[in-house]
């Protein structure tokens, strides 16, 4: 029996008071190529370490076979890659590592290399061929291509494309419609299975949403028109109390059967319509609740004087003896958006820091307009530390802006008093991209600020982008994002 199954599952981190889940069930096939889609800070990475058992929770999660993570943890990084694979593919042998990585189109060369010497991509790739290394193991597999170029991220899609059973988080479009099967999405108010890949689940939730407009639309029409008809039958008794008393008085005898039916019927068609008001309102309220919030986002790029804001010429990056690039040339206009493209390794955060003046690592012809106001996102969340107000205050940003931003990004308003270490991976990406987004700059040096963020999330940031056209230079490896908002590409 192949079945992973969830059994109303509850679960919190400790010492937090939100539950990340909250009575879930769900059941997969584990032969399925299954992905593992949900907005940032829902749970994907912490449902990971639940089937890995590693936390305790309540209700029930039964798996066929022990799920191994992906990314290991690498106990000796500068032992030589065949023997830090050995230690994560268990008692694997050797044929069947080299076999998984040829598929990956690694050299044999890394193999007698140390670790910690192979570019960040190749890393990604060794420890995947080390994890299908492995029988009888469920492979759960945690955003494998942040570190991966264009090609790299083929490659390594084309790989799992001949696997069978694995569960894989990722918020690349491309990636996921390349590889899998099914998707298992953990949505606002529910986690839902869909057979199919990415575009197949979007179209599917899009449809859904779109029939759910539709019926909210028509409760609504529903409950408008009831409320009327409530408001007509209370006008109708108050007449008829009305008339029953100036009957009295009068002297005239109205009919007493005849009002007292008349009341009785009154009474009963009351009943009748308040009751359907409240089945209406029922029907209403549950609708509508998977729908993402997704809001508009704002920049305040400022003007410039001079018309090119920077220019290389013949740089090269060179660490110790060893030249990463050279050649580096290109200028950036204002108003342009460039993307630096190139192998991991190629050097493109040096060249990006050295332009903020926080590495000396470009050397060459860099001329830098005066006076200009550079607001700069990071590769690396690594140093995001403290609570938000510290982070607010150390960077001196606007609180107000800051929250309002984020919580157009789907940051739930209890995420603003846990420490920035304890924020999900996209959380934490999030936090240094709206960060810039506070920032009223000449230019905008973005390394990588896709990483790690959810799909609505990216399409949030191209909007931005197309709407306010400041100027940018960055690194990014979604090809759907830099066709839509690039206007240049330096190759390195
Ligand atoms: N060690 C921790 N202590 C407390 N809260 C945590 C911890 N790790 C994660 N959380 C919280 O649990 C929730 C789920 O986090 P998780 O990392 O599972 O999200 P995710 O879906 O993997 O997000 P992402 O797409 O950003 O990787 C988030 O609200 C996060 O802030
Ligand atoms: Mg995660």
């Amino acid at each position: 029996m192949a079945r992973i199954s969830v059994d109303d599952l509850t679960f919190a981190y400790e010492g937090s008071y939100d539950n990340v889940f909250d009575h879930v069930s769900f059941t997969v096939d584990s032969r399925w190529r299954l992905g593992l889609v949900g907005r940032n800070g829902r749970g994907k990475t912490t449902l990971l370490r639940l089937l890995q058992g590693l936390m305790p929770h309540q209700g029930f999660i039964d798996m066929p076979t022990a799920g191994v993570y992906f990314p290991f943890e690498v106990e000796d990084s500068s032992l030589p890659t065949l023997q830090a694979m050995e230690q994560m593919a268990g008692d694997a042998p050797q044929w069947i590592l080299r076999r998984e990585l040829n598929l990956l189109q690694v050299g044999e060369d890394a193999l007698y290399r140390p670790f910690d010497t192979l570019s960040k991509g190749e890393q990604t790739k060794v420890q995947l061929a080390a994890l299908f290394s492995r029988e009888d193991v469920y492979p759960l597999i945690d955003e494998p291509t942040n570190h991966l170029d264009l090609l790299g991220r083929e490659a390594v899609g084309d790989y799992l494309l001949g696997k069978d059973g694995f569960l894989l988080v990722s918020h690349d479009r491309a990636f996921l419609n390349r590889c899998i099967t099914h998707v298992l999405s953990l949505n606002r108010k529910d986690i839902t299975v869909t057979k199919g890949n990415y575009d197949t689940f979007r179209q599917e939730m899009d449809r859904q949403n779109q029939y759910e407009f539709g019926e909210n639309e028509r409760l609504k029409k529903d409950i408008q028109r009831l409320n009327e008809s409530a408001r007509r039958t209370a006008q109708w008794s108050r007449t008829i109390e009305k008339s029953k008393v100036a009957g009295e008085y009068s002297g005239n005898s109205p009919d007493r059967g005849y009002i007292g039916a008349r009341s009785a019927a009154m009474m009963k068609r009351a009943l009748n319509v308040q009751r359907r008001q409240e089945r209406a309102a029922e029907e209403k309220s549950k609708l509508l609740k998977n729908v993402e919030k997704v809001g508009d986002l704002k920049l305040s790029p400022l003007m410039h004087p001079k018309k090119v804001l920077v220019e290389v010429r013949n740089g090269t990056v060179r660490y110790g003896d060893r030249m990463v690039c050279q050649d580096v040339s290109f200028a950036l206009r204002q108003g342009e958006r460039l993307a630096l493209s190139g192998k991991n390794g190629s050097g493109k955060s040096s060249v990006l820091k050295t332009i903020c003046g926080l590495s000396e690592a470009l050397a060459g012809e860099i001329s830098i307009a005066g006076n200009l106001v550079i607001s700069y996102v990071p590769q690396s969340t690594e140093d995001l530390q403290g609570n938000f107000r510290e982070f607010v205050q150390g960077n001196g940003l606007n609180e107000t802006l800051l929250k309002a931003i984020l919580r157009n990004m789907d940051f739930g308003r209890e995420q603003f008093d846990k420490d920035l270490s304890e924020l999900s991976q996209g959380q934490k990406k999030k936090m240094l991209l709206a960060k810039s987004l506070c920032e009223p700059a000449h230019l905008y040096v973005w390394d990588e600020p896709l990483n790690f963020i959810d799909v609505l999330s990216r399409m949030q940031v191209e909007e931005l982008l197309l709407a306010y056209r400041p100027t940018l230079l960055l690194v990014e490896h979604d090809r759907a994002f830099l066709e839509k908002v690039c206007t240049g590409i330096v190759e390195l």
